[in-house]
């Protein structure tokens, strides 16, 4: 058995690919370890409990001792998709981002030192590029991240090509643009503006709306990973893109056309502070290990919308207490 460690596995992309994990790879015993935060769910992986293969820890990757608890029984390959994901959270208090996504990052590699494991998996983010006026990303670009949540990431991303660098700790690193699927919580823009579409509350789009995201569905991205892991090479960086770059006026037009509801409910905000314009990958590097997205994005926006229109019973609760505080605030309304 491979003893395999995945963090933040209650969150959005955690969840689906402990879930992908524990399919695609039978000799895998997989510990997923997560903190629980606002943003981690244990609905997303209830269906889990019961498999002799899967266990669940609650605890902080910045924590020494949870780390150790969670791998105490020895650990083979360490998947980090543990972090503070959201931007605009990070622009109103960072501390919990450097924490997290820096210190957190280099707890676990330092327990992957230790322990000298076969590969430590590093999921980092396109974000960490900043934006790209024309043209796409290459893995060799310069690193020019804008808000806190960025800036956190790059420095987990390079602090864990250094451990490869120095201590040739078998490190992979992938840098994904947008994900976007089921049980993604809904502060980022899809399921915001779906539950916010489906209970005909306004869709507070940012700026002018002609943000360019590169939309990748979340099962995509689970296999790039298994792709990077299995046939990429220790040491390098890996793009990982949907090819599905869309204004963020044009994902809004087509949620309220989708759920047949008036495009009155747009509603243009105050602009997100230091607001990147585009982000674009060149996916050429993970394209020769023979990785391609295969949903095609009017197909994972269908899909995506009919979840949350069938699964109030799993947003609901979440858009309550804390959440109603924190959308308050952010959104003043
Ligand atoms: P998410 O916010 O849905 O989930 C994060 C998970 O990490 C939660 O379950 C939370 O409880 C857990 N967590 C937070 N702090 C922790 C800590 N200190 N110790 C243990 N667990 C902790 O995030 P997501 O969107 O699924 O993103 C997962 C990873 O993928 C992140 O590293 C993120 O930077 C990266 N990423 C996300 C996207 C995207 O579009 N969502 C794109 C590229 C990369
Ligand atoms: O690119 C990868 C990154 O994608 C990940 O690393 C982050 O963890 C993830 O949160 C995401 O960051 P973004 O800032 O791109 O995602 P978000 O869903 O917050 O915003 C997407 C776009 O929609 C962005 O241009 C801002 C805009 N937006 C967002 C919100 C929440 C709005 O117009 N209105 C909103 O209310």
């Amino acid at each position: 058995m491979t003893r395999v460690l995945i963090t933040g596995g209650a969150g959005f992309i955690g969840s689906h690919y402990a879930h992908h994990a524990l399919q695609a790879h039978p000799g895998w015993q997989v510990t997923v370890l997560d903190k629980l935060t606002y943003a981690g769910n244990p609905a997303n992986l209830q269906d889990l409990e019961g498999n002799p293969r899967y266990r669940f820890v609650r605890g902080d990757i910045a924590s020494r001792q949870d780390v150790e608890r969670a791998i105490a029984g020895g650990v083979d390959i360490i998947f980090n998709f543990a972090a503070e994901t959201h931007v605009d959270r990070s622009i109103g208090d960072p501390e919990g981002f450097i924490r997290t996504d820096v210190y957190g990052t280099y707890t676990l590699l330092e327990a992957a030192r230790a322990r000298g494991v076969e590969a430590f998996v590093q999921i980092s983010t396109d974000e960490v590029y900043g934006s790209i006026a024309r043209g796409r990303s290459l893995e060799t670009d310069a690193l020019m991240p804008t808000n806190p949540y960025s800036a956190s990431k790059a420095a987990a991303d390079r602090l864990a090509y250094s451990y490869f660098a120095t201590y040739n700790l078998p490190v992979f690193i992938s840098r994904a643009s947008n994900n976007y699927g089921p049980n993604q919580y809904p502060e980022k823009v899809i399921p915001l503006f779906v539950t916010n579409a489906l209970e005909d509350k306004p869709l507070p789009l940012y700026g002018d709306g002609q943000n360019v995201r590169d939309w990748l569905y979340v099962t995509d991205h689970c296999e790039a990973i298994d792709v990077m892991l299995e046939r990429g090479t220790p040491g390098e960086v890996y793009n990982i893109g949907g090819g599905n770059e869309r204004r963020n006026l044009e994902i809004t037009e087509q949620i309220l056309d989708r759920l047949g509801k008036p495009r009155t409910l747009l509603r243009y905000v105050q602009d997100r502070p230091g607001h990147d314009r585009r982000y674009a990958l060149d996916c050429s590097r993970i394209g020769t290990l023979g990785w391609r997205p295969r949903v095609p994005f009017e197909k994972g926006l269908e899909e995506t919308i009919a979840w949350y229109a069938a699964n109030r019973a799993w947003w609901e609760p979440i858009k309550t207490g804390e959440y109603l505080e924190y959308y308050r605030k952010q959104y003043r309304i």
